[in-house]
């Protein structure tokens, strides 16, 4: 890599910050509710009455940057009627609330089967759409496993997140070279190694970029423009921090954008049996489009 490469994934927040003991701006538990309301009318995010540490750690900085003495004074900003903090300051409130972890290879038995999946199809065109893609490890695990089985030029990828800050690095592609979940072969087949000031990174070789389109999107959008329907939807570890009706809504959604028969993989905690008109289950944490 010649370039000096950008700031790598960032490491995971911790949700369990605890609350400073003499805290620089002070928040009461009126501004955590008033918080609460907006993350879910936003992104859909149940925040229970234990993440008010977190809350705080998280905006806080918005706080400092914003110029705000008092979170009261900053959700009123936030919140005028004239739009004064703008879009990008609701993006900001956003990207500093939403929890990121990920990693490459996670849950790895969903990529056996994608790769099953795969050589099934021989070279039938598939469109695979990966939500709350985070940091990009989840969409280039996928793009891995189509190119390991030789079926780039029939599959597109489409990968996406609310979070335009994690998608930013998704689309750098760029992670510590100890990143977890890859082995040494994967790390020479679909990596560059970082020299020099680069020591220590990895980028993802461009031949696997390609084969993603990033973009954002919003779950709770009303409209969803996505394109032609998908044979296989990624949608893991998200639905965790909805609601029961948020996650059914998204469902139906979901359900729509998908092709009969098509196959949506979600995170070992979440289950959706209840939606059995929509998604039958079909295997360990697979679902398919009814
Ligand atoms: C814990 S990460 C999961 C990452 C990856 N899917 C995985 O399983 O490793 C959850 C992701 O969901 C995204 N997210 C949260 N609310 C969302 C929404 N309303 N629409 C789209 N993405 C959302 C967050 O920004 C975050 O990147």
């Amino acid at each position: 890599m010649s370039a000096v490469l950008s700031t790598p994934a960032p490491a995971a927040r911790a949700d369990n910050a605890a609350v400073p003991g003499d805290q620089e701006f002070s928040f009461g538990a009126a501004d955590f509710e008033r918080v609460r309301q907006l993350i879910y009318q936003r992104a859909g995010i149940s925040l229970h009455a234990g993440k008010q540490a977190m809350v705080y750690s998280r905006l806080s900085r918005r706080l400092r940057e914003t110029g705000h003495r008092t979170f009261a004074s900053y959700l009123q900003w936030l919140e005028h009627p004239n739009g004064a903090a703008g879009d990008q300051e609701w993006q900001e409130f956003v990207n500093c609330l939403t929890t990121n972890l990920t990693s490459f290879f996670r849950e790895e038995h969903h990529f056996h089967e994608l790769a099953r999946e795969l050589k099934a199809r021989g070279t039938r065109p598939l469109r695979i759409w990966c939500n709350a893609a985070s940091t990009g490890e989840e969409p280039y695990s996928i793009a891995m496993t189509v190119a390991e089985a030789g079926a780039q030029s029939c599959t597109s990828i489409l990968a996406s997140d609310i979070d335009t800050k994690v998608l930013a690095t998704a689309t750098r592609g760029v992670y510590a070279a100890e990143a977890r979940g890859l082995t040494p072969q994967r790390l020479r087949a679909h990596f560059l190694r970082g020299k020099g000031a680069n020591a220590g990174f990895i980028r993802v070789k461009p031949e696997l970029a390609r084969m993603i389109d990033f973009r954002t999107h919003n779950l709770m959008d009303l409209n969803w423009s996505l394109g032609d329907a998908f044979d296989i939807v990624f949608c893991r570890n998200v639905m965790i921090y909805f609601d029961a009706t948020t996650q059914r809504r998204v469902l139906e959604r979901i359900h729509r954008v998908m092709k009969p028969g098509g196959l949506l993989y979600v995170g070992h905690s979440e289950n959706f049996s209840e939606a059995r008109e929509l998604f039958r289950l079909r295997g360990k944490t697979i679902y398919e489009r009814a």
